[in-house]
């Protein structure tokens, strides 16, 4: 089966796209205005409607077509407009691409770092968020199995050192782990 097949078997399941990360709220006001906006691997796309509500230009990309559909069917039932774009991304992908806002949300592919940081827009901003490889041990752990789509330590800094951070967040199990963002690491960066 193909990345793809696999994608569109699992979006045919689900339906409305959920809400959006609730982290992406709390640090919106980060983000420029109007911004023109990608959503990398969006899936259903529920942080893009939010970003478009906020009245983002947003681009939406994913692997799953079956996916994007809903995007677009859920976008249209809000009278919002999402640009979406079906394709398997890759560093070429990006080339001639800019963009004010990248959003990154439970996905990991190292090999675009660069291509981000090139396409991000002087004073643009990156919100990257996704899964650990060491958990807290508290915590039900969610998420791919494989560690190659699972962040070591720090490693959000390490990969985005030509970014200066505005936010980060890799609590491992550090203090009461019933708090805070667990499993997961948060950097939202600005291109300077
Ligand atoms: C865990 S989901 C996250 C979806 C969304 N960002 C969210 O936060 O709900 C991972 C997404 O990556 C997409 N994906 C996987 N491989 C991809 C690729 N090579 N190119 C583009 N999208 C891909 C999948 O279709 C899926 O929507």
């Amino acid at each position: 089966m193909t990345d793809q097949e696999k994608w569109n078997r699992i979006y045919s399941q689900k339906k409305d796209p959920g809400p959006s990360n609730p982290l992406l709220q709390k640090y919106a006001f980060l983000f420029p205005e109007q911004a023109t906006t990608l959503d990398l691997a969006c899936g259903l796309g529920g942080n893009s409607l939010y970003l478009a509500q906020l009245g983002c230009e947003v681009t939406a990309w994913d692997i799953s077509s079956v996916a994007l559909e809903k995007l677009t069917a859920a976008a249209n039932k809000l009278n919002l407009n999402i640009n979406t774009n079906c394709l398997d991304v890759r560093a070429a992908s990006f080339e001639g691409k800019h963009f004010d806002l990248i959003i990154v949300n439970y996905y990991l592919d190292r090999n675009l770092a660069q291509a981000l940081v090139r396409a991000l827009n002087p004073s643009g901003i990156l919100f990257y968020q996704t899964f650990v490889q060491k958990t807290a041990d508290t915590n039900k752990q969610t998420g791919p199995k494989n560690p190659a789509y699972l962040l070591e330590q720090n490693e959000l800094l390490k990969l985005f050192t030509d970014l200066s951070p505005r936010v980060f967040l890799d609590l491992q199990s550090t203090g009461d782990t019933g708090q805070g963002l667990r499993n997961e690491s948060l950097l939202i960066a600005e291109k300077v």
